[in-house]
């Protein structure tokens, strides 16, 4: 890709940065992204059916189960060009803020120093009643496994739709995207808040918006910058081009 001098000058004198990572970037490490269609036993349902309180209160197993088959799914996908990428990148500002909305892990697996999870982490697992974090637990069971604390039903450690995120993730995401002179949206179909209002947050406070996307999203019209194609192989090409 050729990309505008004036976006590599911009890059090369900029200090702080943010960047949101949805889940285009694992899209080449071979996982699906969320709005994709689902597999077999998983066809009928669509995640915002699964990804609930309701959901769980209403059939804890089946949620239960839907989860261990996703972690089931990411055992043995590695990161990506893309990953790397951003690793790399770290490496070239005084401050480098990771946020991301995927609960794969596979930022921190590709050695980015700081990852704010928005959305949680689905390999850990954690009572829905008192929070205490379980180290194991058995998926087979005819039952969703119990707290060895206090009895309650564990459950994954991740956001599900109508919940609040973490607080104090959310707001080192915002101080981190309303102090950052360049903000990157990559592979998010940027739909879902609060993540979705950061790049505007950025926007306000002067921010430049890059976004990297396979297809244009609701964000494009107020990207400075719209690099489209695929993550895994624009950003090292980015990184490249900028400190060769
Ligand atoms: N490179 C760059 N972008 C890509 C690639 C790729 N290789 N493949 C797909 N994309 C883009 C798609 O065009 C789309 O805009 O990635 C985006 C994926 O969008 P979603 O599936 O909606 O994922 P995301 O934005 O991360 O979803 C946000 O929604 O359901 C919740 O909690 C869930 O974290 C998730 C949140």
């Amino acid at each position: 890709m050729n990309f505008s001098p004036d976006l590599l000058s911009l890059l090369q004198e900029s200090s702080h940065v943010a960047a949101l990572t949805g889940a285009g970037v694992s899209q080449e490490s071979g996982l699906r992204t969320f709005r994709d269609a689902q597999d077999g036993l998983w066809k009928q349902y669509k995640p915002e059916d699964l990804a609930s309180p309701e959901a769980f209160r209403r059939d804890p197993k089946l949620v239960w189960d839907w989860y261990a088959w996703r972690r089931e799914a990411i055992k043995g996908v590695r990161p990506n060009a893309g990953h790397y990428a951003l690793v790399e990148m770290s490496k070239h500002f005084s401050e480098f803020t990771l946020i991301t909305q995927n609960v794969n892990g596979l930022h921190r697996f590709a050695g980015s120093p700081r990852v704010i999870e928005l959305h949680g982490n689905i390999q850990r697992v954690r009572c829905a009643d008192c929070y205490t974090f379980a180290d194991e637990w058995d998926d087979d069971e005819a039952e969703v496994p119990r707290c060895p604390v206090c009895g309650g039903m564990l459950r994954p450690h991740v956001v599900w739709f109508g919940e609040a995120l973490p607080r104090s993730e959310l707001e080192a995401a915002v101080e981190a995207a309303r102090n950052s002179e360049v903000f990157f949206s990559i592979g998010t179909s940027g739909v879902v808040q609060p993540a979705a209002s950061l790049a505007h947050a950025a926007r306000n406070r002067g921010a430049v918006i890059i976004e990297i996307n396979a297809e244009p999203t609701p964000l494009t019209p107020k990207a400075d910058y719209f690099l489209q194609g695929r993550s895994g192989e624009i950003l090292p090409e980015l990184v490249k081009a900028t400190w060769k």
